[in-house]
């Protein structure tokens, strides 16, 4: 395989919203990120994704752009987003933005054209409809609920948003659009970006014709995901958006990909693939049902272990995935992949040690690192999020109480990961000296970077190790380049795998509160990591602690 420049790097997400607030109007911003980049940089991490901070009415947070060359005057200014990547370089650091083009703003220019003349340059930007009375063009859901359909305003036409009514789709099928965004990367990656995070990309290409698909709800309308299903010849376009925009700068890209079929993994993140990597869903969407939030399915450690191991099988040595306990989109990944009652440093070493020793890229999410948890909201009033307020609103449909539908929407939501990163134990978790935009975790009395960074025991100190750990020359070109092999997969919560290049390392996790033994296949010559202060071992018997998490060189 041919070695990139990304391969051996450390990713960390950034909600910028929720991560540093510099001015004191309760929204975090780019001067706020920039005087944190030592506070990153001491972690080991390399490259700093940041969810979208350009011109934005924030209907969706941000992931609706109204102005793809400006920064949105609540995150800063374009000076500082330069300096921000200036910055960076000089830490040996690399900026990705985010690429949101399956949708823009209904703010967008091009939509205020596409509403005053639907027939002209700009009604070809979207998906344009006529609109017939008590008929909808398809019968599509959207992501956020309700009818894909919305009425152009001023106009007897309908428009396509897969996602929220503010987010109306572009029409990638046409060459003058594309020629557009492609403008737009490079101008970006003229500025000095390292490469980006690509939004739901899945989605820019369409089913055509388009057509109906059975109901599958009460609402007559059916999962979007039947019309992605059928759609053929996404790779045409993303083929052309790499050659005409990352390639020639070797950026890195990373696709928020969902559904790929099997055959096709290599196009996507194969050697001269779309893209530089895409990300891993398979835990996140473990459990889910096209009800609902409210009844989706509990994951269990082995059910984790299993939807790990299944992802890496299925790319092996293809190309690399991008591995994640969390983003800005899912819940806290402690909170969610802990049995219940066990959310406590050790376990949370544990999970942090078995996601980020896979074979791929590991991706950080702001807070992570120091085992930030879900909120527990007290009441909808509390919950900001589109999506979540569409659960509730479908859990509510569905005949559970407004405490039970407050109950299941509070798991998942997506605002458990947006609220204010934890620096310290002063007002606000150090946030702000304003009022937060979102109310603050109250735990942040007990989590907090302050206190972390002093505790050489902590979360955040181990995600430290681990960092350098990969980063070891002793051992980098097997943590980075090794094959996985999982190890004792028909053992009830516990997960193992060798990670086996020119060393041979084991890494191992005791996935309960429990002790558990395991009898060791080799001697074991190093402990690498260890989230336990000791470690019981007795020729080759190994007495794993509760939670106790191991990498060993054998
Ligand atoms: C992606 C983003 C999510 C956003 C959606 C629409 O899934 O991660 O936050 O709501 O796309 O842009
Ligand atoms: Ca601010």
């Amino acid at each position: 395989m041919k070695k990139k420049w990304w391969h051996d790097k450390v990713a960390y997400q950034i909600y910028p919203k929720s991560f540093y607030d510099s001015n004191g109007d309760g929204i975090g911003d780019i001067p706020g990120i920039i005087s944190k980049l030592d506070y990153l940089h001491d972690l080991g991490v390399d490259i700093v994704w940041l969810s979208p901070c350009y011109q934005s009415p924030l209907a969706d947070q941000g992931y609706d752009i109204s102005d793809y060359y400006k920064i949105d005057p609540r995150f800063g200014t374009m000076e500082d987003m330069e300096r921000l990547i200036a910055e960076a370089k000089k830490r040996e650091m690399y900026i990705l933005m985010d690429l949101v083009v399956n949708h823009c703003s209904d703010e967008h220019e091009w939509f205020q054209k596409a509403c005053q003349d639907p027939d002209g340059k700009y009604g070809n930007f979207f998906y344009l409809k006529d609109k017939k009375e008590g008929e909808l063009p398809t019968n599509w859901r959207s992501y956020f609920g309700g009818s894909v359909w919305e009425d152009l305003p001023g106009t007897e036409k309908q428009y396509l948003h897969v996602f929220h009514k503010k987010q109306p789709d572009l029409n990638w099928e046409n060459p003058e659009l594309r020629k557009e965004v492609y403008k737009n990367i490079n101008w970006w990656l003229d500025k000095g970006l390292a490469g980006f995070r690509i939004d739901a990309i899945i989605n820019i290409k369409k089913a055509n014709p388009f057509r109906n698909y059975a109901p599958d709800r009460e609402d007559g309308l059916c999962s979007i995901m039947e019309m992605l299903k059928e759609a053929r010849g996404i790779g045409e376009f993303l083929g052309e958006m790499r050659d005409c925009t990352f390639k020639k700068y070797d950026a890195f890209s990373v696709g928020e990909v969902f559904n790929e079929k099997p055959e096709e993994i290599p196009d996507f993140i194969g050697e001269d693939g779309y893209f530089s990597s895409m990300f891993d869903f398979n835990e996140t969407i473990f459990g889910g049902s096209g009800k609902g939030w409210y009844d989706c399915k509990q994951i269990t450690p082995d059910d984790y272990r299993n939807c790990c191991f299944e992802s890496q099988r299925k790319i092996g040595e293809i190309g690399f995935l991008s591995n994640i306990i969390e983003n800005h989109d899912e819940p806290r990944g402690v909170s969610r992949y802990l049995p219940e009652g066990d959310c406590f440093p050790e376990s949370k070493k544990m999970l942090a040690a078995l996601n980020f020793m896979l074979r791929g890229i590991p991706f950080i999410y702001q807070g992570q690192e120091l085992g930030m948890e879900n909120m527990s909201f007290s009441s909808i009033d509390e919950v900001d999020d589109i999506s979540s307020l569409d659960e509730y609103q479908v859990a509510l449909d569905a005949g559970l109480s407004p405490a039970l539908a407050l109950k299941a929407v509070a798991r998942f939501s997506r605002d458990n990961a947006r609220t204010p990163m934890q620096w310290s134990d002063e007002a606000n978790a150090g946030f702000t000296t304003g009022s937060p935009w979102l109310k603050v975790n109250p735990n942040y009395t007990e989590i907090n970077a302050a206190s972390q960074l002093e505790d050489p025991d902590s979360v955040w100190n181990f995600y430290k190790k681990m960092i350098a750990l990969r980063k070891n020359p002793v051992y980098k070109e097997t943590i980075v380049y090794g094959t996985l092999e999982p190890v004792w997969e028909e053992r009830h919560n516990l997960m193992a795998y060798y990670r086996k290049g020119d060393r041979t390392l084991l890494v191992i996790g005791n996935y309960q509160r429990d002790e558990q033994e395991v009898t060791l296949p080799a001697p074991c010559r190093n402990i690498l990591l260890n989230n336990y202060p000791d470690i019981l071992m007795e020729n080759s018997v190994l007495k794993l602690h509760g939670y106790q998490v191991l990498v060993l060189e054998l």
